[in-house]
């Protein structure tokens, strides 16, 4: 695992003195460490089970239980785009080709230069009439069309840098 920030070290030292019960502290800790590296592997895992006496196992399925954490983000915005088929019916996959070029991303999946973006495609969002929908980290954002997705990236790249994205 990579060296924390002395930032993040300190929130984590709070919050283990903040909850009695070491297994109170799995999420908010989890919260605290896929801020600052994107992404809850086994190694992070296993760093939070040590730092908690508790068993890894235990960890993992406070983990594996919240979607919120995710295992596979390979840069600071995780960018979905829906391709269900109401989605996929209004050029989800147009939207999806135009944030990839437009944020310098060289594939479906795979981080930009700068490891600020990706952008790959997901499945129903479950808010199928207001799209087509993108999916940043965690907020979801309705109606983007290929005609509002030279804007978007725009508003992404003006909004969103260092900052959580909040639709
Ligand atoms: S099809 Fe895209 S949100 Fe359901």
């Amino acid at each position: 695992m990579q060296p924390l920030s002395n930032q993040t070290l300190e929130a984590i030292g709070k919050l283990v003195m903040q909850y009695p019960q070491p297994k109170s502290a799995i999420v908010p800790i989890l919260h605290v460490l896929q801020k600052e590296l994107w992404s809850i592997n086994l190694d992070v895992l296993s760093f939070v089970s040590d730092m908690l006496s508790l068993p890894l196992l235990e960890v993992e399925s406070v983990a594996s239980f919240y979607p919120d954490f995710s295992r596979t983000q390979v840069a600071r915005y995780d960018i979905r785009v829906c391709r269900s088929i109401a989605c996929g019916m209004q050029e989800s996959n147009r939207v999806a080709e135009i944030l990839l070029h437009k944020l310098g991303c060289p594939a479906f999946g795979l981080p930009s230069a700068d490891n600020n973006y990706s952008v790959d495609f997901c499945e129903c969002l479950a808010c199928c009439d207001q799209g087509p929908n993108v999916k940043i980290n965690h907020a979801v954002f309705h109606k983007i069309t290929p005609e509002k997705a030279n804007a978007f990236v725009e508003y992404i790249k003006n909004e969103f840098l260092y900052n959580e994205p909040s639709s």
